[in-house]
């Protein structure tokens, strides 16, 4: 079963309300998104695996802790979730960076997916999926089966905010995969936008209608 872990942090908590904030134009609404998901990141790498080195202080020989295991990826879903890249990228600075793109066919409305590149070694490297939003789970479902038919097992999904909905999605399609959130709201209306919410995140982002 998906761990859902919600992100109870003051921080994340005061950010998360001026991002939901309808006043809270493009550029404000960029960086706090940006700074919510470096707040994401301390939390999504809590259990990364620690190996221990020799080294030398000024003082004296002696072991330290350095993070070990998998290599990291950061794969935003196209459009919105780039706005929670480099918040990442400060404090993961050496993880790779591939996007995945989807659209919803209008007639099938079945995802289909029209860019995808990743890096090279995408397989070995723990990946982590970054999209604002998670409301009726069909874009991350859609990506986590496109990574995953890629050969990719280690996959963890990180939203700013989730629908109950959403969550079940994951959890019943791929229960491998971790959801990260900050907060998660009452429910989707009737056009499967999250409520309370904060709106389109993409279009919030990038000032576009
Ligand atoms: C938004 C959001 C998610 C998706 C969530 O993207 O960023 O990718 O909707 O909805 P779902 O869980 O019901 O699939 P959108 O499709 O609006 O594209 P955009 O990022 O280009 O705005
Ligand atoms: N996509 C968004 O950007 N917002 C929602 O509330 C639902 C899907």
């Amino acid at each position: 079963m998906s761990k859902v872990i919600v992100m109870d942090h003051p921080l994340i908590k005061h950010k998360l309300t001026f991002i939901r904030d309808k006043n809270t134009g493009p550029k404000e609404f960029r960086e706090l998104v940006k700074e919510v998901a470096t707040l994401m990141a301390y939390e999504v790498t809590r259990e990364l695996p620690l190996e221990e080195i020799e080294i030398e202080t000024p003082l004296v020989k002696t072991k330290s802790q350095v993070i070990a295991g998998k290599k990291l990826g950061l794969v935003p879903i196209l459009r919105a979730g780039l706005g929670m890249v480099e918040g990442m990228l400060d404090l993961l600075p050496a993880a790779k960076v591939g996007h995945i793109g989807l659209y919803r066919d209008p007639e099938t409305l079945q995802p289909v997916e029209y860019f995808c590149k990743l890096p090279y070694d995408a397989v070995e490297r723990e990946l982590i999926l970054l999209d604002p939003m998670l409301a009726t789970g069909g874009s991350a479902k859609a990506a986590i089966d496109f990574l995953k038919k890629r050969g990719i097992e280690h996959i963890k999904l990180v939203c700013l905010i989730a629908a109950p909905e959403g969550i079940k999605v994951i959890n019943d399609a791929h229960p491998d995969v971790d959801i990260y959130v900050g907060e998660v709201d009452e429910k989707l209306n009737d056009h499967a936008y999250i409520v309370p919410g904060l709106g389109d995140a993409g279009d919030r982002l990038f000032g576009t209608k």
